[in-house]
């Protein structure tokens, strides 16, 4: 196909705004998939979706679409993730396209995310039609949300394309738009190969499969390719395109996207934004390449019976074969034994591999608080990264700690600002700006990251009754006033429960905790008492009763049947805890425990 008729794009959007349900619809539209393998293909899609790590990693699908000019074009969808935690994988995917579809829910208007996703379209230089999807709600206000298109993004949006995804109204309309209003690809088909390394994911049968975006020349089976960032060789066994289903092609030409297999052993092998070159007549400039995906968030992951751990070990290098912005590193504690460190892109990231721990791999797991990783100076000049709080030095060792800030954005009808304001206060943050859109106000604030963590998410939909948008980005290191608090059960250091916090909001904190732990662990046969300290400081203290009663005691010794019921369940519950010198934590209690009010 000449570039003047490929067509490289992705669809843009907030979630739930119709992305996947406009996607299919210009899958089916092109009669890519014919309706009847429809549902099958499609299920297909999720299958592979599935063992790459729900929808966290970019794909692809070519389309065949035959223009109303008469003439025939190859349109390129690439899939991007929605979530704020993923901003790196969409800003990859991005790259690899000339242009996007913006769409925008007609009954909902701009969000937090869509405006996050449409500058990272700019800044890749996109071309952007906007799409205004649900036309079909009769709370639809396509006139309404065009202005806020123009009012808050900039973007002319007067002829924004009108559809309904779900009822397939005017979807010639946004292949005609992609057509006409977006660029076809650049690039020279005689020039030496340069390609883009979009993804890579590991394949039962195939291997380690590699998504390429060619800007340069050619890649061919056969060929000897180079991986410019380690001068790795490797000789292609395949090259092919996905219709979703992967095709084998003969090459893949300047603009095209599709994958090559080469025999790599491992996903590690492959370095997202490399450049692939021909090894005989290399390229001497890399593309512009992308800023390796940083953890931001980590936690410790026990399982809750030591004998697991193997399994737990496993199951990481399975996870990670896939998922490489996920790190993971062997830790002890002295509470809860033998585990791993892990490293996550942000709080969903890491709430899904928990999820998947759990539920595909059946561990029971203890996941220590999350933490975001400060930068430390000592007195004698040396810097460490901490990533967990048990590590921190002797407060009398430390110069300096800096912890990584965000910039939100959050966007909420006017009714929930006050109280959205409130609870960015309430966390350290400063605002930039508050403007607004309609009858919705956008709030832009710097926010240390630390304060988000936990639960500011939560938070937020709740003070807001689910309203708010949210979406962030990393905003730099700045030092703060930080101390590690220490929790202490039945006067021991439970290492998994310490946390860092900011010394304005210590006490608090330790007091809330600590009345926390006293409702989540169960009373015993002794008193238990609970502390929070800085250092050698206690600052705050609560104390569980002892209990003398058998909790079949108010079965009255009647029914046997219910007195059986009540010992199983009392058995059931023991699986989930955690000796710590005599006292039994429950699981729910770390997670519980260190959520803030
Ligand atoms: P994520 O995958 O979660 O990011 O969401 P998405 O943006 O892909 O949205 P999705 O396509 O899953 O659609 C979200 C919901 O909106 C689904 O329940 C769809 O059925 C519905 N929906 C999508 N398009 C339309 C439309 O044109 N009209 C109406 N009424 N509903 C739609």
């Amino acid at each position: 196909t000449p570039l003047s008729h490929i067509r490289n794009f992705s669809i843009i959007a907030h979630i739930d705004h119709g992305k996947s349900t406009l996607a299919d619809r210009l899958i089916q539209h092109t009669g890519t998939v014919a309706l009847r393998d429809m549902k099958e293909q499609l299920l297909d899609n999720m299958e592979l979706e599935r063992e790459r790590g729900i929808t966290i990693k970019a794909q692809t699908v070519r389309l065949h679409y035959k223009a109303k000019d008469g003439e025939a074009y190859v349109l390129n969808l690439m899939d991007t993730p929605g979530h704020v935690d993923f901003a790196y994988e969409v800003s990859r995917s991005l790259a690899a396209c000339e242009g996007s579809l913006l769409v925008v829910d007609a009954s909902q208007g701009v969000e937090a995310q869509t405006l996050a996703n449409v500058y990272q379209a700019l800044d890749a230089n996109h071309e952007i039609v906007p799409v205004l999807n649900k036309v079909d709600l009769p709370a639809a206000e396509p006139e309404r949300v065009k202005q806020q298109i123009e009012d808050v993004i900039g973007l002319d949006a007067s002829d924004a394309v009108e559809i309904s995804a779900k009822t397939g109204l005017n979807i010639e309309g946004v292949l005609e738009a992609i057509v006409t209003r977006l660029p076809a690809p650049k690039g020279n088909p005689a020039a030496t190969t340069k390609a883009l390394l979009v993804d890579s994911w590991y394949d039962a049968y195939l291997g380690v499969v590699v998504l390429v975006r060619v800007k340069d020349g050619h890649l061919r089976k056969g060929q000897k390719v180079r991986m410019m960032s380690n001068g790795a060789v490797h000789t292609i066994e395949q090259v092919g395109v996905f219709t979703p289903k992967m095709v084998p092609v003969e090459s893949l030409g300047p603009g095209e996207m599709g994958y090559v297999t080469a025999a790599i052993k491992t996903v590690a092998d492959t370095n997202v934004g490399d450049t692939l070159t021909d090894d005989r007549n290399p390229a001497t400039e890399p593309l512009p390449g992308f800023k390796p995906s940083i953890p931001v968030v980590w936690c410790g992951l026990y399982p809750v019976d030591a004998d697991d751990f193997e399994k737990l070990r496993e199951s990481l290098a399975k996870l990670r074969l896939n998922d490489s912005s996920f790190h993971y590193e062997a830790e002890t504690s002295a509470a809860l034994g033998f585990g791993y460190r892990c490293g996550f892109l942000g709080l969903l990231h890491l709430e899904i591999v928990q999820e998947r721990l759990s539920r595909e791999f059946d561990l029971d797991l203890i996941a220590t608080a999350p933490s975001v990783v400060y930068k430390i100076t000592k007195t004698n000049g040396e810097t460490m990264d901490l990533h967990n709080p048990a590590d921190m030095p002797d407060g009398s060792l430390i110069e300096e700690i800096q912890e990584p800030w965000i910039k939100a954005t959050i966007m909420v009808p006017d009714d929930y600002l006050g109280a959205v304001l409130t609870l960015c206060n309430e966390r350290r943050g400063q605002q930039v700006e508050l403007t607004y859109v309609g009858s919705r106000a956008m709030a832009v604030y710097r926010l240390p990251l630390n304060e988000v963590v936990f639960d500011f998410y939560d938070r937020l939909k709740s003070v807001s009754r689910g309203y708010a948008s949210f979406d962030y980005a990393m905003d730099g290191y700045e030092p703060g006033d930080l101390v590690k608090i220490g929790i202490l059960v039945n006067a021991e250091p439970v290492d998994a429960l310490s946390f860092m916090a900011h010394r304005s909001q210590a006490e608090r904190r330790g007091r809330s905790i600590c009345e926390k732990l006293k409702e989540l662990i169960p009373r015993q046969l002794f008193k238990i008492p609970i502390q929070a300290a800085i250092g050698g400081r206690v600052i705050a203290r609560e104390t569980i009763s002892a209990l003398s009663k058998d909790v079949t005691a108010k079965c009255y010794g009647g029914d046997i049947s219910r007195k059986r019921k009540l010992l199983e369940k009392q058995k059931e519950g023991k699986k989930r805890m955690r000796q710590f010198g005599k006292v039994e934590i429950p699981q729910s209690a770390f997670i519980a425990a260190l959520k803030m009010d």
